[in-house]
């Protein structure tokens, strides 16, 4: 029987961890969005970004913090006054406003600030208390807790609770921790600590030897009550716990693990290709839960396993974290009712102006395809509203490639309000394109990221190109696709380059430089 003590909080950390990963940087808007959908799906805690790191976190926090109905929403501070109450003024207008701050106790990271035990040990006293002061929801986090020694960890805990911390989380910064220790850790602390039962414990695991997701559920039956985790696992390095792997598999294996959370698993899969698209992170095919072959059986031996009986190669159903499997084949026949009401399956609501606009580029990609499939629809939805509205768009585009160089291309581009041609050369079409944007909008972005993937299958299959750009320590992304890879590829740089120049007009000279590593 479940009981309340069996309830788990799900604390999203996509917006701060999964966004410090290089490269996953969103939008102001695109972090709104995020942000409502985890607050749709039932997500109880929101950390919505680092106020202090820059002027653009700290207005995504603030307006996210506005908007939320249910959650609860999170900033992040290091162990200082001035991170508290830049974090504080960044959540305060929330519903129910929540500061997470923490400092590294492991030995590798006390080195860093250069502190003593003791000193750290007072450090920890005042800034818990500090926070405590402005708001009645403290987290706070031992980071690389995993490798500070026992007794160390166990005073640092004991102190933070006794200065009004409501939630000790116990990280796993580097992904260290194996499940029986994450376990025996939480459950140590839980009987150990003096006044650890009035507190709830959270586990925040990375993924570096890939057991984030197993330590997460091993330290929620040690006792920890509170699973930090991204969608989709985003996140530094190998990433973080993924959200959606925790909740399926305490729904899935509830005869092990008879815990329960208040997320809505339907909306998975839209939050993960919304992730996905917005941070420029694609997830791979295999990806449990989430990826694209994660229910494959579905279209390939489950014809024959699903005649005899569902349950032959399914431990969940598709419906189960909203894998919609309509029957209704779109192509260039389809009308914008059967559209509209395709959309609103994969959950999208389009306004009628959004509907039009999407109407006549379904038209024209219906045209050159056979049929459009589910993922052609969401790349056309996620593309929307990225061309066009920048200071760069592509006009015109033509390219001469084939075994004999050089490889040219011609290219027409808006600059603001002119429309300029170029002619440029290039190892390739792709390199040709781009010197030719180039050449129309010279620049010193350096290209970090590159990447091709075919959205659907058959040799009418929609590419969708990801670039990814970097700028004086601006990185931005960019998305776009099409049929044709090169036209998709130009767009997307195109994208990025927008992306960076808003960027660059927002921020002024305030570049995201705050580590959080970097505990002053
Ligand atoms: O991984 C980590 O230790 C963190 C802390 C800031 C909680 O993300
Ligand atoms: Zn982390």
């Amino acid at each position: 029987m479940t009981t309340d003590q069996n309830r788990v909080l799900i604390f999203d950390t996509t917006l701060r961890d999964g966004e410090q990963s290089p490269g996953a940087t969103m939008s102001h808007d695109e972090k709104l969005e995020i942000a409502g959908l985890l607050d749709e799906m039932g997500v109880d805690i929101i950390e919505a970004g680092f106020p202090i790191a820059s002027e653009g976190d700290f207005a995504a926090v603030s307006e996210i913090a506005k908007n939320a109905a249910n959650s609860t929403i999170c900033g992040l501070a290091r162990a200082n006054f001035k991170d508290i109450d830049r974090a504080w003024e960044a959540v305060k207008h929330a519903k129910s406003p929540r500061i997470h701050t923490f400092i590294g106790t492991s030995p590798q990271h006390r080195a860093i600030p250069n502190l003593t035990m003791d000193e750290m040990a007072d450090r920890i006293h005042e800034t818990v208390t500090h926070a405590r002061n402005l708001c009645d929801n403290i987290q706070w986090s031992p980071m690389d807790a995993t490798r500070t020694e026992w007794d160390y960890l166990a005073r640092t805990v004991e102190i933070a609770i006794k200065a009004g911390a409501t939630t000790i989380n116990i990280p796993d910064t580097c992904g260290y921790t194996a499940p029986v220790e994450s376990a025996d850790l939480i459950r140590r602390l839980i009987a150990e600590v003096p006044g650890a039962d009035e507190i709830i414990f959270a586990t925040h695991c990375h993924n570096d030897l890939g057991m984030a997701t197993a330590n997460s559920l091993a330290a929620v039956a040690g006792g920890a009550r509170q699973i930090e985790c991204t969608i989709n696992g985003l996140g530094e390095r190998a990433g973080n716990t993924a959200l959606e792997e925790v909740v399926m598999a305490m729904k899935v294996r509830h005869d092990i693990m008879p815990y329960t959370t208040g997320i809505d698993s339907t909306k998975i899969m839209h939050l993960s290709r919304r992730v996905a698209t917005v941070s420029g992170f694609n997830v791979q095919p295999n990806k449990a839960i989430v990826g694209k072959n994660a229910f494959a059986h579905e279209s390939g031996i489950h014809q024959d396993g699903m005649l005899k009986s569902a349950d032959t190669f399914e431990i969940m159903r598709p419906e189960d974290v909203g894998l919609t499997e309509t029957n209704i084949v779109m192509g260039k026949h389809s009308g914008r009712a059967a559209l509209r009401s395709k959309l609103k399956d994969l959950g999208y609501d389009m306004a009628d102006n959004q509907l039009n606009d999407l109407f006549v580029r379904f038209k024209a990609l219906a045209d050159r395809k056979k049929e459009v499939f589910d993922d052609d629809l969401i790349a056309l939805v996620t593309d929307a509203g990225s061309d066009g509205e920048g200071h760069l768009e592509v006009k015109f585009l033509r390219v001469i490639c084939g075994t004999e160089a050089p490889q040219s291309a011609d290219l027409t581009l808006r600059v603001g309000n002119d429309d300029m041609q170029a002619t440029a050369q290039g190892d390739g079409p792709v390199d040709a394109a781009f010197n030719a944007v180039k050449a129309l909008y010279p620049n010193e972005a350096v290209l970090q990221l590159y990447q091709v993937s075919a959205v659907t299958e058959g040799m009418d299959a929609q590419a969708t190109v990801t670039v990814r750009v970097a700028e004086d320590g601006r990185i931005a992304t960019g998305q776009s696709a099409d049929t044709d890879t090169v036209v998709a590829s130009v767009k997307a740089y195109v994208n990025a380059l927008n992306r960076l120049i808003v960027r660059r007009e927002k921020t002024g000279g305030d570049v995201k430089e705050v580590s959080y590593k970097d505990v002053g």
